[in-house]
């Protein structure tokens, strides 16, 4: 079985990073995905996006994990590490992004695992997210042990148009 691409937490992320993270989120929301973005997604609105993450990666408000292939960023995840003050034991996890040529080889879950040991690294004991019910992230994050809360019908737009549900998932995590 071919190799992973390995995966790095980004401390620093600069233009040539932030072009990467176009790339994929691009490819994702083009192929359907409904990840907070609506059709047709320019380079421009995207890369305005990353700069952002990029910003809260600086401040420490959020921590950024991508992995990288020959041809560039192929995989990303992030956690929202700035919670309200009664929640500093949580973080939202945010943006799990897979480019089409990297899929259905596992590089999901080691980006989910990843992403757990780094909340963990990051103190969290508790990981929150959503994902639309049913579709490809759902069964991910199901199979890796995401205890299913409840589903929001109507809760986002796929990016072409159309509502779609979503379900909130939490998992607890083993302090270091
Ligand atoms: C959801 C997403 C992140 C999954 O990424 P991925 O790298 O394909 O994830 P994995 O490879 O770990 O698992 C995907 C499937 O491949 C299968 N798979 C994993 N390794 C495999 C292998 N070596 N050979 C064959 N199949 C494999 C898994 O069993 C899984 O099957 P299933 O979808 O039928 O349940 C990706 O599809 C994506 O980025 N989608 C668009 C963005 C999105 O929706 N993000 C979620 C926001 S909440």
């Amino acid at each position: 079985m071919a190799e992973l691409p390995p995966i790095r937490r980004l401390h620093v992320v600069g233009g040539t990073e932030i072009e990467g993270l176009v790339d994929v989120l691009v490819d994702c929301v083009e192929g359907g995905a409904s990840v907070g973005f609506m059709l047709p997604l320019s380079r421009e609105r995207a890369r305005e996006f990353w700069s952002g993450v990029a910003d809260a990666v600086g401040r420490l408000e959020r921590a950024l994990l991508v992995a990288e292939d020959a041809d560039g960023i192929c995989g990303t995840v992030q956690l929202i590490l700035a919670q309200p003050d009664n929640q500093p034991h949580r973080a939202d996890l945010s943006k799990m992004l897979v480019h089409s040529r990297a899929r259905r080889r596992g590089l999901g879950a080691a980006l989910m695992r990843a992403a757990e040991e780094m909340a963990v690294d990051c103190g969290k004991t508790l990981l929150v997210l959503d994902a639309v019910t049913d579709a490809d992230a759902y069964r991910l994050y199901s199979r890796l042990g995401w205890v299913r809360v409840g589903d929001v019908p109507d809760f986002a737009l796929w990016p072409g148009g159309g509502l779609c549900a979503t379900t909130v998932f939490y998992k607890r995590l083993t302090p270091l």
